[in-house]
């Protein structure tokens, strides 16, 4: 995991993207999959907002997804699995680049077929506790074609990358506009953010 860990993080120093193809073991991911499908049957998944709790808006017309926050407290070995290895991931951070991050928030994202999210960036104006952004994809069977790119803008060039299962993306979350181009499948993802208070 060190190396995994180590490649991600230069490739972020490198890029402003760290990028890693199997950064979740796909047995892992497998079984994230499997959570998320069980969210899809129980109705627990809620269509996502843009903005926070003080500037709350609900816009159709900017993101189309549904989420499910993780947690603890659910008792869930897979979704506790993946928690750990956040864990084990932060503590990397916070001891080889001095990051202090104090926390984090991951939901899963489920992003219907016809569905997108617009041009954004993740930090928000009125809380700048987000420090970096961090995606993963649970799309075992992505095919060229299939839509849902990550388009990510740079200052000289736009970046699409493919929503490959068990690939994480890390990135400054106050630094790069990013996109969802539209799903022309289903699409699934945890995504989240590492926090400093
Ligand atoms: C987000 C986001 C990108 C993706 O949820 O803020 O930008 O590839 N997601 O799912
Ligand atoms: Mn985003």
């Amino acid at each position: 995991m060190q190396t995994t860990f180590n490649d991600i993080v230069e490739d972020f120093i490198s890029n402003k993207i760290g990028i890693s193809a199997n950064f979740l073991s796909i047995d892992l991911a497998k079984k994230l999959k499997g959570n998320l499908n069980d969210l899809l049957n129980h109705q627990k998944l809620k269509n996502a907002g843009i903005g926070n709790l003080v500037d709350f808006q609900n816009d159709k017309l900017i993101r189309n997804d549904s989420i499910y926050w993780l947690d603890r407290s659910h008792n869930n070995k897979f979704e506790n699995e993946f928690l750990d290895l956040i864990d084990t991931f932060v503590t990397f951070l916070n001891e080889t680049c001095y990051t202090g991050i104090t926390s984090y928030e991951f939901h899963y994202a489920l992003f219907p077929i016809g569905s997108f999210y617009r041009k954004h960036i993740d930090q928000f104006k009125n809380d700048d506790s987000r420090q970096f952004s961090m995606i993963f994809y649970l799309n075992a069977d992505w095919n060229i074609g299939d839509g849902g790119e990550l388009n990510v803008f740079h200052e000289s060039c736009t970046q699409s990358i493919t929503p490959t299962n068990c690939k994480a993306v890390f990135f400054k979350s106050n630094e790069l506009a990013h996109e969802v181009l539209e799903t022309l499948v289903p699409r699934m993802s945890i995504t989240g953010w590492l926090k400093r208070n």
